[in-house]
C-alpha cells in the first residue's frame, strides 16, 4: 500500500481525530460509565465500540447472511477495534481471525478481545488487506465490515484473500459506496465541513454494480446485493438523536460523534451510499 495512503489512514482513526476512535483504556471507562460489560452482545456495547455505520443490528444482518455457524472458521478484514469480531462471538461462537492494517487498532481489539474473556476465539493480525500472508490458516467465511471502501484494488484484495478460503466459502461485506452526485471527494470540493472531517484520498467508494463486480472479478459468484441506504440513514438519525439527548453530560470525546453524524447524514444518498454484498467463492 501507499505509505501516503497509510499516514491519511492512520492520521483519520487516531485518537482524539475527526472520527469517534477510542483506545482500551477509554473503551472501558465508557463502558463502565454506562453500566455495559464488555462480555454482552448488548447494542449500547457495539455502539461504543465499532467504527460501522450499519450498527448492530445491521452487522448481525450481515452475519446472518453469511450463515455463520459455530464451527466456523472466519477471516475479518479492516477489523477495526474488533468490535465486529467480538460481536460474532458472543452472539455465535465461532472462531475469528481480524486483520487490519493499523497497529493501533489491533493493539485495541487485542485488549478488548480480552476484556471481553474471548481471546481464546479471537485472534489479530496487523496486515494490509492488499497483500495478506495467513500462513496455514483456512477459512469457511470472509467478512469485511466498513473497510472495502478504503481498498484501492477491491478486486485484487478480494482474489489474494480467496487463497486463505476454502472452495464454496461464503463471502460478504457491509460497505460505503458511491452517492447520486458522486464520491466523498466530490462533496470535499463543495462542503467544507466535509473537508475538515476526512482526510483526502482515504476512499475509493464504487456503486453497488461495482461491488459486486469486485467480488466477480475474483472468483465470487454473487448471492446477494442490496442497498441499504435508507436503512443506515435512519439507524444513523437516531444514534445522532440520543447522542444530543446526552449531550449536557457527554465527554468532549464522546460528543465528537455529534459533528460527526451531522456531516454524515449530510452526505448520505448524495455522496455516501451504503451496500451490502454477500458471496460464494467458487473459482480460485
Ligand atoms: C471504518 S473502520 C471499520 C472497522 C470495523 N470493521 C468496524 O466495523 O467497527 C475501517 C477499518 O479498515 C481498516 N483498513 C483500511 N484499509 C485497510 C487495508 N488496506 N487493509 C486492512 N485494513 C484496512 C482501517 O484501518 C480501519 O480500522
Amino acid at each position: 500500500m501507499r505509505t501516503r495512503l497509510r499516514r491519511a489512514l492512520q492520521r483519520t482513526y487516531r485518537l482524539g481525530g475527526p472520527w469517534p476512535v477510542f483506545g482500551p483504556r477509554r473503551l472501558k471507562e465508557l463502558l463502565g460509565r454506562y453500566g455495559l460489560d464488555p462480555r454482552q452482545a448488548h447494542p449500547r456495547v457495539f455502539d461504543i465500540e465499532s467504527l460501522s455505520h450499519f450498527r448492530q443490528a445491521g452487522t448481525l444482518a450481515l452475519f446472518d447472511a453469511l450463515r455463520i455457524g459455530k464451527r466456523h472458521r472466519v477471516l475479518s478484514l479492516g477489523e477495526g477495534l474488533g468490535a465486529p469480531s467480538r460481536l460474532l462471538a458472543k452472539t455465535v461462537g465461532c472462531r475469528v481471525t481480524g486483520v487490519d492494517l493499523l497497529p493501533r487498532q489491533v493493539a485495541t481489539a487485542r485488549a478488548m478481545a480480552a476484556a471481553a474473556g474471548l481471546e481464546g476465539r479471537l485472534e489479530y493480525l496487523c496486515q494490509d488487506a492488499h497483500a495478506l500472508d495467513l500462513g496455514p490458516r483456512r477459512f469457511d467465511r470472509l467478512y469485511v465490515c466498513d473497510s472495502m471502501a478504503h481498498w484501492n484494488d477491491k478486486a485484487s484484495a478480494l482474489r489474494g484473500a480467496s487463497r486463505w478460503l476454502k472452495h464454496g466459502a461464503l463471502a460478504g461485506c457491509n460497505d460505503w459506496l458511491a452517492g447520486d452526485e458522486g464520491d466523498i471527494e466530490a462533496a470535499a470540493k463543495r462542503m467544507p465541513s466535509v473537508r475538515r472531517a476526512f482526510e483526502r484520498g482515504i476512499l475509493f467508494q464504487v456503486d453497488l454494480k461495482a461491488e459486486a463486480g469486485a467480488f466477480e472479478g475474483a472468483g465470487f459468484e454473487i448471492l446477494s446485493a442490496q442497498d441499504v441506504t435508507a436503512e443506515v440513514d435512519e439507524t444513523t438519525r437516531r444514534r445522532l438523536a440520543v447522542l444530543e439527548a446526552f449531550r449536557p453530560v457527554l465527554a468532549a470525546d464522546e460528543a465528537l460523534g455529534i459533528a460527526y453524524f451531522k456531516v454524515m447524514l449530510d452526505l448520505h444518498f448524495r455522496f455516501v451510499r451504503y451496500g451490502r454484498v454477500t458471496a460464494r467463492l467458487v473459482r480460485k
